[in-house]
């Protein structure tokens, strides 16, 4: 029988992704991995506080949500490996970059939003992982943008996990301090 718990997902997953991302770096110079480790440790603290999505599903999307975006791997080779519906999950998580920048996070909440709650659940996760003290080099606007994004992310995604409203809205309020 083929071994599918969901720590046999996470290996295989995560060892991918480490693969796929290299020497990429978060913006304080650690290895990209530990943001999407992140991502995928707040996907099981929601799940374990509201059970009603799609483990599997998710853990795999947060893990893999930015290998489209910022890697040379191909939709098609990412569905090869992990099926089409985290790959069309990934795609909605990705920047439309032939759009102007002011249109690509609406574009990507639009498309996310097209799809199963699970997709929603991780650009949630993903923004409570990244609502932390902002890189030195982020001057004000680009602070103020962040927040206000994050703002936007919450309102548009909000009712697809209870547990992450209220989280969202706790990492929006304290990075107020940073605006
Ligand atoms: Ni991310």
């Amino acid at each position: 029988m083929k071994d599918n718990n969901i720590q046999t997902i996470y290996q295989k997953t995560i060892d991918f992704a480490a693969e796929k991302h290299g020497q990429q770096k978060m913006p304080n110079g650690l290895p990209y991995i530990v943001h999407l480790s992140n991502v995928a440790m707040e996907v099981f603290m929601a799940h374990k506080q509201k059970p009603d999505f799609n483990l599997e599903i998710s853990i795999q999307l947060a893990l893999l949500h930015d290998v489209l975006e910022d890697t040379a791997l191909s939709f098609k080779a990412l569905e090869d490996d992990f099926g089409n519906v985290v790959a069309m999950g990934v795609l909605a998580l990705t920047k439309d970059i032939t759009l102007d920048k002011k249109n690509q996070m609406d574009d990507s909440l639009n498309r996310i939003l097209d799809l199963s709650s699970e997709v929603a659940i991780v650009k949630l996760c993903d923004r409570i992982t990244n609502l932390q003290r902002p890189p030195k080099k982020w001057d004000n606007a680009k602070i103020k943008k962040y927040h206000l994004q994050a703002i936007k992310i919450a309102e548009r995604l909000q009712g697809k996990n209870e547990y992450l409203d209220k989280r969202i809205q706790e990492k929006i309020l304290s990075y107020n301090s940073y605006v």
